[in-house]
Parts: structure tokens; sequence; C-alpha cells
């Protein structure tokens, strides 16, 4: 039988590959992207065995860099799309155009477009719809403010969050949710462990989408700490910014998956 899953094992039953994915966010031109994306590409082979690869350059870089991971096993994702199909708004990207240009992955409400663009619940549940009707699959990005932390409130923002951001027809098969604590990205801060546990047990819960579902964890993941958090039960990859940006950095966190 085939097994249409986009994170197929091929066994048939509830089995999560982690999927380590750099967040290059707007970083990078030609030459650095290629050399970068070419340095991961060495490295694939040696991670195979641990987990998915998947590169998010920004969209100048998309379709050269994609040109250049034909056939290396190393996925391409863009930062965002647009909800609309394709028409009069300049300066977006829709969901079809990333992927007629390689794309599998999209990341959609990343708090930095939370907060610079002041993108909604809404707003990405109707991103991540549109990347679904592509064929992509969305990257749904929730995470609670380090104000929202502080007066106990995570559980609830991270509950509102997924319950305004999962669009009708999100399966384990064709989403992935990323928790990132705001406070935690850029910041060389995280979490602790059971902090993390406790948020990524709710989010299986409660979005409703099954033990198959993968929950990245995102927010100064390094490293040095890459193995703690991706040890845990519900933590099935990374959403990683910063360390992206240095192949074997990016490559050193894929490897310490257990
Ligand atoms: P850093 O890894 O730089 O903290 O960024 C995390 C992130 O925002 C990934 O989307």
């Amino acid at each position: 039988m085939v097994n249409l899953s986009p994170h197929a094992n091929g066994k048939g039953f509830a089995m999560r590959r982690k999927l380590i994915a750099g967040n290059w966010k707007m970083n990078g031109q030609r030459a650095d992207g290629l050399a970068l994306t070419r340095e991961v590409m060495a490295g694939a082979k040696a991670v195979a065995a641990k987990a998915d690869l998947l590169v998010c350059p920004p969209f100048t870089l998309i379709s050269e860099i994609g040109a250049a991971l034909a056939g290396s096993g190393v996925a391409l994702g863009a930062q965002d799309c647009h909800a609309k199909v394709s028409g009069a708004h300049t300066g977006d990207v829709a969901a079809a155009m990333l992927a007629d240009v390689g794309c599998r992955y999209v990341i959609v409400g990343h708090s930095e477009r939370r907060t610079d663009h002041g993108e909604t619940d809404a707003q990405v549940n109707a991103k991540a719809k549109a990347a679904l009707a592509a064929g992509l699959i969305p990257i749904i990005c929730i995470g609670e403010t380090e104000a929202e932390r502080d007066s106990g409130k995570t559980l609830a923002v991270v509950r509102s969050q997924l319950k305004g951001s999962i669009p009708e027809g999100a399966t384990a098969a064709n989403a992935v949710i990323a928790y990132e604590p705001v406070w935690a990205i850029g910041t060389g801060r995280t979490p602790t462990t059971p902090e993390v546990a406790e948020v990524h047990a709710l989010v299986r819960k409660e979005s409703g989408l099954g033990p198959d579902l993968r929950i990245l964890y995102g927010g100064s993941m390094k490293p040095s700490n890459a193995l703690e958090l991706l040890a845990l039960a519900d933590v099935d990859g990374g959403l990683i910014g910063g360390a992206s940006l240095k192949a074997a950095d990016f490559l050193a966190i894929a490897k310490a998956a257990p």
C-alpha cells in the first residue's frame, strides 16, 4: 500500500520522524545562501537516519536554492504566503507560487509576522488553509510573550492560538505546529524542559490533530541544548533561526536528535 503521508515512515503506525527546519528569516544573498545550502547538503546524508532537514530561505533565494537542492533529500520551504490564490496584493506571494518553485512547506503565523505585520489568528488560519489548498505543509507558529508567561497565561494563550490558527482540513499528515515562545526567540533564553513538555503535550491534545502530529520547538535552539529539547516526548523537531545560518550548527542540532 502506498503511504501518502508526507511524514511516511513506511511502517504504518505512529512514529514521528524529527524535522529540523531552518528559518533563515531576512538573511542571505545569492552567494552566501548557496554556500550555506551546499554545506547543509554535504552533511545531510550523515544525519538522514536521525531527522528530515528543511531550509526556508527568503523569497528571493527560493527558486535558486530549490534548484541546488534537487535530489538532495533536503526539503525547501518559505517563510510566509498570502491567503489568496492571486490578485492585486502588491509585495505578497501566493502559496501556489511557492509550490511552483519547489516548496513543500511554508511557515505561517511566525511571531515576527504577527508583531511586524499585525497578523491575527484568523489571518494565519486563512494562510494555512491556502497552503493546504496549494499542496504545501503549513508550519503553524504559536507562542506566548514574556508578559503572558509571567502572568501565568501561557497555556490559555497557546490554547486560543491553536483554536484560531488551525484551519479546517488540517491533519497530522498535512500540517506541522511550531511552539515558539516569543521571549525565547533570538535571546539565548529557553523555557525549562518541563515547561516545554507541558506546552507540547497541550498542543498535541488541544490541536485535535492526534498522535502523528509533528510539533516543533523554536526559540534559541542550538547544538548545546538540542538533545535535551529533542529528547522530550512531544518535541518532534526544531524551528531554528540564528543557528540555521551556520551549517555546522544546523547539522549538529540534527545530529543531536535521539
Ligand atoms: P532563534 O533560533 O534565532 O531563536 O529563532 C527561532 C525562530 O524564530 C525560528 O522561527
